[in-house]
This record gives C-alpha cells, structure tokens and sequence, in this order.
C-alpha cells in the first residue's frame, strides 16, 4: 500500500471519532484557532472559499455560521468516510451551497484562479510533498486570494515544549487510542507534528511556491501556527 493510501484508510478508520478527539484533545482551543484563521482571510460575502483536507467540514462549518448562504463553500477530502460525515452534518442546510467531493490536495478538482480563500485545518502536514500542494492551491486561487492554515507547533520554550512533547507523545495516542480504538493513527498523528519544517521554513516554503505576505502566527503559547499567505 503507498504512503497515500495508508493515510486514506486510516483518516477512513479513525473518522467515527475524529471530531470529539479533535475538541478534546485540543481542550476546544482549535475551534478558537480556526475562528481567527477564517477573520484573517477577509469578507467573503459572494465569494468562493475551499477547505483542503476538510475532514469532515469544521472549517465549513464555521465559514457556513459566519455566511449562512452568501458564500460558496468547497471541501475537498481524500477520505471518502469523513466526506459521509460531513454530508450528514450539513444536511439540514440544503439551502447552502456546500460541495463536499472526494480529492487529492496534490490535484484540486478547482480551475485556475476559481477560488478566493483556502483554508486547511490539521491538514497539510499529512501531505508528503508540501511544495507540490502549496503550489496547486497557488494555481486555484484568484489574485488577492487568501490562505490559512492551522497547525499544532512544537513551542521554543524548554518548559512548554517538554510539556507538549509530553502531551503529543504520551497522552494524546494513549486517549486517542483509547477512544478511537486506533493507537497507530494517534501515534502517526503525533510524529507527523514532529515531522513538520519549522514555521520560518514552512513559511519560506509558501514564498517559494509564489506567495505574498507570508507569516507565521503563533497560537496558545506557541502550541499551534496559523499560516496566513496571499496571491499577489
Ligand atoms: C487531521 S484531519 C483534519 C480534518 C479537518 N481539516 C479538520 O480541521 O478537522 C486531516 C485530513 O486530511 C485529509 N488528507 C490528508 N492527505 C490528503 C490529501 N493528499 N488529499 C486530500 N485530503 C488529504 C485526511 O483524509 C483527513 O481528513
């Protein structure tokens, strides 16, 4: 099985309890994050915003409370189960104009300048070639287009960062485990956050695939990183 596949089938096992571990194990904080990454990319009234890696759609969800049905929203997930679930979810807005379709963020099923905001919530670091997709979701956008993204961070500061490492290594595979009967996904998830390039160099790398403005914009004492950047 490829890498791809593997991480498909296990966001596919893991999605019946995706969204109570997420607040959970967050203590809610993400939703906080995720707030302030959507006031960052502007009014999107009339406009069309895409959630990368949706899951199943707590951006959506978020970017539908604040537009209700002046906005078109698009997510794009790999995981066809957390797609289920999100299409559950928005159900009972059948007045929204909500796609939810299966995707690879390396292939965005979007046009060329069709988008004007992207956001990805706990998603990018589980893409392998992070350039490639920087660069699709550069393509997508239209000029003045805006990207934010949200992702756990390893915090600088020796006491915190013992404290976190304790938490992402120990703690959150043990309940995560626990509660979605999958060890593995929630120790994949805490070495995928190890894994990921230091917010100067993640932030060089939205630079590189073309982007303008640039930052990285701590959260919750370095916890987490909201990525903001723009198509000039
Ligand atoms: C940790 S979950 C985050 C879900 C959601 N964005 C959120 O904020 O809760 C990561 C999601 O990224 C999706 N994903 C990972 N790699 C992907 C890829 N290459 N293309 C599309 N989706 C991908 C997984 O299927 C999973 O739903």
């Amino acid at each position: 099985m490829t890498e791809t596949a593997h991480n498909r089938t296990m966001f596919d096992r893991i999605s019946p309890r995706y969204d109570l571990l997420n607040r959970l194990l967050s203590f809610g904080l993400d939703l906080r994050w995720r707030n302030r990454a959507v006031a960052m990319l502007g009014d999107l009234h009339g406009k069309t915003a895409l959630d990368l890696c949706c899951g199943s759609g707590d951006f959506i969800a978020i970017l539908f409370k604040k537009y209700r049905a002046n906005i078109n929203l698009i997510g794009v997930d790999f995981a066809r189960r957390m797609l289920d679930i999100g299409r559950l979810r928005f159900m009972a807005a059948p007045h929204a104009s909500i796609i939810l379709c299966q995707g690879d963020a390396l292939f965005i099923p979007c046009g060329d300048r069709t988008i004007d905001a992207v956001t990805i919530g706990f998603g990018i670091r589980n893409i392998d070639d992070k350039p490639a997709a920087l660069k699709e979701i550069h393509r997508v956008l239209r000029a003045g287009g805006r990207l934010a993204i949200v992702e756990p961070s390893i915090p600088k500061n020796p006491l915190w960062r013992t404290l976190f490492s304790f938490y992402f290594g120990r703690v959150m595979p043990f309940v995560g485990g626990v509660i979605s009967g999958d060890h593995g996904a929630y120790q994949y998830l805490h070495d995928s956050v190890a894994a990921f390039p230091d917010p100067d160099d993640f932030v060089a790398l939205m630079r590189s695939a073309g982007f303008a403005n640039a930052s990285a914009i701590p959260q919750t004492l370095s916890t987490a990183m909201i990525y903001f950047a723009e198509k000039a």
